[in-house]
């Protein structure tokens, strides 16, 4: 599972949610523990503005009806006013401070600026405001892989004092099918993708009570995959070949293949692209006696890339290229005057009739001698002979 090991947060838009509050007005008129059970059976509690900006939030989504709201804020008598989740009143936009007696808090929608809670008796009757599931802020890509990608994501503070779960879903974006599990924990890996697709991944919580919030997605395209078996078939002293098993054909978008180079001092580099599905490439113009770095990874029109898998190579001096030349020059030579030879000897025997039958004799053993040494690749011991 290597996959597992390397971990990299892409910066390609990790999906932002603006997850203030997901709230309900229930504009019937309870007392606060009317209001307060009605919330939790059917939401998940009573609104927690537990900051001032989800107050400011609260506010703006009161709607148009005048009176009173009961809000998930009661005065139990030794903490003081606390929210129903058990956290602390830590700002104040008290309308009029509490008298003694009055327990429950509401927000009064016929005030106006800022200072708009009200403390009013419990068993008044009073419409109310409910607060839904909330998806996490964001959902994080930890990591992408040809067929993988894993996914971390925070609570979503206002559930904490709710039981619930996240329901976690995976779209192909390309095969437009999806798949949802539910799962307790704040990360996810989700394997057998399609190398080079783009999905969208989504994380909802869902209630005990089957309240399910608004998603929070990201859209991710895994990697290609990275070409396998690269070999280098050769090298001399300004040029390399390299090849390796073609894994493009496995994507179901095309591909091929960026080679870069770089020497080891920096002072030299490049990049070539095959064409598509072409396994091998010929990298030409390198400087002699030197290190070179490699770096060969799949690509797509998309943008989609695979990890790239690294090759040292260290070119060879140029005098063996030379050398190998002068070699090469010198075979060339004997060779035509191997054939200069031949023919000489064939012309000489046509062109004299009077001794026919015994020189063609020698020139076709001549010959047959010559093409037996040319397949046996061994033709030192034959021109001795000549
Ligand atoms: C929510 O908080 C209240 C008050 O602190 C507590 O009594 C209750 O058990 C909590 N509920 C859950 C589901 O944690
Ligand atoms: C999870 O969410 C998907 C899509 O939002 C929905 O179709 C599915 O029913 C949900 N699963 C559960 C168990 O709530
Ligand atoms: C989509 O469907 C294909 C083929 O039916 C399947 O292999 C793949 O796992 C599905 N993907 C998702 C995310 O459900």
């Amino acid at each position: 599972m290597q996959y597992l090991t390397t971990l990299w947060v892409l910066s390609q838009n990790p999906a932002m949610v603006l997850s203030l509050l997901e709230l309900s007005v229930v504009q019937v008129r309870r007392s606060w523990q009317a209001a307060h059970a009605h919330c939790r059976n059917h939401f998940v509690d009573l609104v927690v503005a537990d900051t001032v900006a989800r107050y400011d939030f609260l506010l703006q989504e009161m709607g148009g009806e005048s009176g009173s709201l009961w809000i998930g804020l009661h005065n139990s008598a030794p903490g003081g006013w606390q929210w129903v989740d058990g956290g602390a009143l830590s700002y104040s936009r008290w309308y009029r401070e509490s008298p003694s007696g009055l327990m429950c808090g509401s927000v009064d929608r016929d005030l106006n600026g800022p200072k708009r809670l009200l403390p009013r008796l419990c068993h008044e009757h009073h419409a109310f405001v409910c607060q839904g599931a909330t998806p996490p802020d964001r959902v994080e890509v930890e990591y992408v892989g040809a067929d993988a990608v894993s996914l971390r994501w925070d609570r979503p503070p206002i559930m904490h004092n709710v039981s619930y779960s996240f329901n976690i879903s995976v779209a192909s974006l390309k095969a437009s099918n999806c798949t949802s599990t539910l799962s307790s924990s704040t990360s996810t890996l989700s394997s057998g993708l399609q190398p080079g697709s783009p999905y969208t991944f989504c994380v909802s919580t869902v209630t005990d009570t089957a309240v399910q919030s608004r998603p929070a997605c990201v859209t991710v395209t895994t990697r290609l995959e990275a070409p396998v078996k690269v070999r280098v078939d050769s090298i001399d002293s300004s040029s390399v070949s390299l090849s390796w098993a073609d894994q493009c054909s496995r994507a179901d978008t095309p591909c091929q293949y960026k080679v870069s180079y770089s020497s080891l001092g920096g002072d030299h580099s490049g990049v070539m692209i095959t064409r598509p599905r072409c396994s091998h490439i010929i990298l030409t113009g390198l400087r002699a006696q030197t290190e070179y770095l490699l770096n060969i990874s799949a690509v797509n029109l998309s943008g989609a890339s695979s990890v790239p898998v690294t090759v040292f190579i260290f070119t060879s001096a140029v005098r063996y290229a030379m050398v190998s030349m002068v070699l090469r020059a010198v075979q060339c030579v004997l060779l035509v005057l191997l054939f200069w030879l031949l023919c000489y000897f064939h012309c000489k025997t046509s062109y004299a009739p009077e001794k026919t039958e015994d020189t063609t004799g020698v020139s076709d053993v001549l010959l047959s001698n010559e093409l037996s040494c040319f397949n046996n690749h061994d033709c030192s011991e034959e021109r001795s002979g000549l």
